[in-house]
Order: C-alpha cells, then sequence, then structure tokens
C-alpha cells in the first residue's frame, strides 16, 4: 500500500480490540498489506500474541499492547508507546466495543448502560482525539485514516436484546459524521463500517452463543458474515483507494 506523502516505510495502525474477532481479521490483513500494526486487547493476551505472531511469521510487523480504551490514561499510554515504538500513526481502528446479557431495558441498571457507553463510546472518541492529535496537519501530522466500527444495532435499535448496546453504536454513526467534517481540511478521513450478524464470540458475551444461526433466517443473503468480510471493507476505507470519502457509514450486513 502506497501513501505517497509520508516519509516513512511503512504505515502505522492500531486497531483496538484486535486480540479476536473482526478486529484480530482486521489485523491480519492490514500487516499482509503492508501496515505495521499495534494490536491492542483488553484481557486476552495469549490471544493478541497469537494474532502478532501469525503476523510476524509472515513476514509481518505487529506488537500487541494492553489498554483498557475506556480509561483515559490507558489510552494515552498506548498511543504513546506506539509513537516510540513503530513510529507515527497513519490510521486507526475504533473497534474494541462490548456488549452485555441479552435483556429489556426495565431490566437494566444504571451501571451496565455506563458500561457500555464507557467503552464503546467514551473509549472511541479518547482513541479517535489521540489519533486526530497526530494524524491532523493543524498539529503537524501527515494526515491519515480512521474507521469507526459501528453495527446494524444503531439501525434496528437490537430491541429485548441490548438497546444500550444499540444506543452506544447510533452514536458513533453521529460520531463519524461529525468528526469527518471536523477534519476533513486537516488530511484525516474518518469512516465507518456498520457490520450485521458476524461470527465471532461476541454474541456468546451478549448469553447466546449460537445468534448468527438463529437469525441469518432475517438476512436477505440467507448467512452471517465471517470477520474477513468485514476486515475487507475497513482496508478499503483505510487505504488511499478511498481518498475522497469521508463520513461515510458501510453497511457490510448481507442486505439487512
Ligand atoms: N460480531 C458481530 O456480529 C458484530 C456485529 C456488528 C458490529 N460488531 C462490532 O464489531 C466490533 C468487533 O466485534 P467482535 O464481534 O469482533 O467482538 P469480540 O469478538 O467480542 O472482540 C472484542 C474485542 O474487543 C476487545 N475489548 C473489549 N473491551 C475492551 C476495552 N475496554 N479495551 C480494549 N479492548 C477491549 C476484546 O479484548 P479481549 O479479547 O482482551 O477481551 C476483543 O479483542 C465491535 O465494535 C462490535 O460492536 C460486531
Amino acid at each position: 500500500m502506497v501513501f505517497p506523502h509520508r516519509k516513512f516505510a511503512r504505515p502505522v495502525l492500531v486497531v483496538t480490540g484486535a486480540s479476536r474477532g473482526i478486529g484480530a481479521a482486521t489485523a491480519s490483513l492490514a500487516a499482509s498489506r503492508g501496515y505495521a500494526v499495534c494490536v491492542n486487547y483488553l484481557h486476552a493476551e495469549d490471544a493478541a500474541q497469537s494474532v502478532v505472531s501469525a503476523i510476524t511469521a509472515a513476514g509481518g510487523e505487529a506488537i500487541a499492547v494492553q489498554a483498557d480504551i475506556s480509561v483515559e490514561a490507558e489510552v494515552v499510554a498506548l498511543f504513546s508507546l506506539v509513537d516510540n515504538t513503530l513510529g507515527p500513526i497513519a490510521g486507526l481502528v475504533n473497534n474494541a466495543a462490548t456488549l452485555e446479557t441479552q435483556m429489556r431495558l426495565d431490566a437494566m441498571d444504571s451501571t451496565r448502560i455506563s458500561r457500555i457507553f464507557a467503552t464503546n463510546v467514551l473509549g472511541s472518541m479518547l482513541c479517535a482525539r489521540e489519533a486526530v492529535r497526530r494524524m491532523s496537519t493543524r498539529h503537524g501530522g501527515c494526515g491519515g485514516s480512521i474507521v469507526n466500527i459501528s453495527s446494524g444495532a444503531s439501525r434496528s435499535g437490537s430491541p429485548n436484546e441490548y438497546l444500550d448496546y444499540a444506543a452506544s453504536k447510533g452514536a458513533i454513526d453521529t460520531f463519524t459524521l461529525g468528526l469527518a467534517r471536523e477534519v476533513a481540511e486537516e488530511g484525516i478521513r474518518v469512516n465507518a463500517v456498520r457490520p450485521g450478524f458476524i461470527y465471532t464470540e461476541m454474541h456468546a458475551k451478549g448469553g447466546e452463543p449460537g445468534r448468527v444461526d438463529r437469525v441469518k433466517s432475517l438476512v436477505p443473503m440467507q448467512r452471517g458474515g465471517q470477520p474477513e468480510e468485514v476486515a475487507n471493507a475497513i482496508l478499503w476505507l483505510l487505504s488511499p483507494e478511498a481518498s475522497f470519502t469521508t463520513g461515510a457509514i458501510i453497511d457490510v450486513a448481507g442486505g439487512r
């Protein structure tokens, strides 16, 4: 991948929540396309190290960095560690997110809702802030690209399952539009990908590991998606091939 305005040999990419699922697929694909990748994770050190080992075994460059994106000091430390090891960043994939056991709103307590918003919204905004501080030409940076991972839940609202998660993804859609316009003249493109039902471990966290197979008949293509299919859209948005695309939200959801 060629970034003509960059003086460094390879672009540096931070992927949050890259120990598994869509984040891991994105980190691996990015590395195969020449990015040096920061594989961020929360708890799963072994899984993150496996992603890094597979990348380096294939001749790529990656580091695993533990940081809870909902904690400001950890986000600041994460980006500063990347500065000092991989070099100036060219991209951020705001992928890390969480959900909790399926339930109706009338059964939720406020601490749960706060936890969801702390990771999915606050965490993504803090990571984007650190990326803008580094990539914006206003701050002496060389520009770059941010891809936020939203969800089809922002359109469906996820009734009876997780309104809190769905609402947090609605916030990500709005944040994407606003930030795209805020930094459009500063060399930074900001876009989002809205995955549909994708085979990852996230559904087990919601209490239903087989959820994708239960709901796949609702999808016009009659199947769930694979993390790699989402990663392909993310990599396109990150790349110079998407040079006139900002503020876009791409549904990768089989037509749903
Ligand atoms: N799977 C789907 O059907 C689907 C559909 C629509 C949208 N999405 C979105 O796609 C993205 C990836 O989802 P996924 O299904 O791949 O999820 P996943 O398999 O549950 O993986 C989540 C990743 O996020 C990390 N993470 C969670 N909380 C974090 C925190 N506070 N700080 C840092 N890392 C944190 C996890 O780290 P550890 O492994 O260390 O815990 C893990 O690497 C999310 O934004 C999700 O909302 C998924």
